[in-house]
Order: structure tokens, then sequence, then C-alpha cells
């Protein structure tokens, strides 16, 4: 891992899991099992469970995210929390364009870019998911798609504004399924990203610049995903739920 240019970070994406006292006591579990890390270890937790994970963490080195956030500043959005919500609350990142999102919600490249640019502009930092379906992967069209995705959903974003966002690269196919992208394929959607972002902002940003892989990593693939060079971290969902796996990824990505 190129940790002198840029940070390994493994996020958890908890989805919709876990109520208040369930997701208190899995973060205090957490908070002991990822206390050594030398990597950067974030939870995203449902919106209800941020309070009660935001005390349990207080003062270890778990910082704590959101999965979505609205794109307008306040009004009549039933239902919808905006960003200036949760940076009032003291949570730092939050999941942006997530698969499950797009695909179940109606979220689109361009709500994704405008969420993008409101969770910045509440000092959030944005964890933002692409990835391709089955079917476009077995086009040939898997660098288009992720392309276009990356390019609408950074559109309008400044170069200072890049440094508090991570890109999480999520092959939509392998979310959930136990599917993992190979090693090789992850390495190389990930480096396409990486020249996009150099294309748009330059070779400086794009190498400081963090890049997840998320989709069925788990204790046992962790190591042999994070070995290559252009995956600085993992989005994990599954193994996330469990302190014991989501420890070892933590210690995997601290190598
Ligand atoms: P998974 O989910 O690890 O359960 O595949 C990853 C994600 O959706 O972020």
């Amino acid at each position: 891992m190129k940790k002198d240019v840029r940070k390994a970070v493994i996020a958890g994406n908890w989805k919709m899991n876990k109520t208040p006292s369930q997701a208190a006591e899995l973060a205090k579990e957490l908070r002991e099992t990822v206390a050594g890390a030398d990597c950067d270890v974030i939870v995203c937790v449902p919106f209800v469970d941020l309070q009660a994970v935001s005390e349990a963490v207080k003062g270890s080195n778990i910082h704590v995210g959101a999965q979505n956030c609205h794109f307008e500043k306040s009004g009549a959005f039933t239902g919808e929390i905006s960003a200036d919500m949760l940076a009032e609350m003291g949570v730092e990142y939050v999941i942006i364009g997530h698969s499950e999102r797009r695909t179940y919600f109606g979220e689109t490249d361009v709500t994704v870019n405008l969420r993008t640019k409101a969770a910045l502009a509440a000092g959030l930092k944005v964890i933002l998911c692409v990835g391709e379906y089955l079917e476009q992967r077995e086009q040939g069209i898997t660098a288009e798609i992720v392309s276009m995705q990356t390019k609408i959903a950074l559109a309008g974003i400044s170069a200072e504004e890049l440094k508090n966002v991570i890109i999480a690269y999520e092959p939509v196919w392998a979310i959930g399924t136990g599917k993992t992208a190979t090693s090789d394929q992850a390495e190389e959607v990930c480096a396409e990203i990486r020249a996009v972002v150099c294309g748009l902002y330059g070779e400086a940003a794009a190498e400081g610049l963090t890049i997840q892989y998320g989709g069925s990593m788990n204790a046992g693939n962790a190591d042999e995903l994070l070995s290559k060079v252009n995956v600085d971290g993992g989005l994990i969902g599954g193994a996330s739920l469990k302190a014991a796996d989501f420890g070892k990824i933590v210690a995997a990505a601290s190598k």
C-alpha cells in the first residue's frame, strides 16, 4: 500500500442493520478490536444509530459516518436528512451513491453529484461509490461506466474539496453475493479511476486519493485485495457486522 502518499481506510457499511442498543454494543466491541490499527477506521451506520455509536466510540480511533444525505439544505423533503444535520451531530463521513441507493431508491449520477457537493459544503467527508453491473462487465464497458460515474459525481468539485473524498469501487455483482472481484480486477478498475481523477485534477491529486474496493471483502480475501497498489482500503458490508472479522480486515490494512 502506498501509505507514504495516501491513507489506507477501512470503512464498515452497516446498511439497515442494528437498533441503537445493538449498534452501541457492536461499536464498543469494535473499539477494543481495532484499537491498534495503523489505518483509518470508519463505521457508517443507520441514521438512528449515529448518536449511540458516536458516544460508544468517543475517544477511540473510530470515525463515524452516515449512509446517505439529501442535497438540499432544508425544506419539504419528508423522510430525508440534510448534510448540515449530520455535521452538527459530529458525524464526519457520509457514503454517497451506494449501488443499493442507485438500484432501489432512484439515485442517479446527477443526484450523486448534488449530494456529494452538499455533503462537502457542510464539511463532511464523502465516500463516493461507483461500480458496474454484471451485464456491463460482460459487455466490456466497465471502464466506461465507472469513468462516467466518477466524472459526473465529481463535476464542480474543486481540487481542495477532493481531499475530502474517498472513492469506493464496488462492482454491483460482488456486493453481498460472496463473489469477490479478483485482486487483478479490483486493481484494474481502481487504477482506471485514478487515471480519470488524474485527467481531471492532475497527478498529485490522483496519487493522494484513497480508493477503496468493496464487494464481499472479508477476513479471508482482504490481504490479497489490499496488496494491490491502487487498492487503498475497503468498504465492508456483511463482514463489518462481526467485530472479529472487521478487526482482521483492519489488521490486513495496517500492514
Ligand atoms: P458486502 O457489501 O461487503 O456485504 O458485499 C459491501 C457494500 O455494499 O458496501
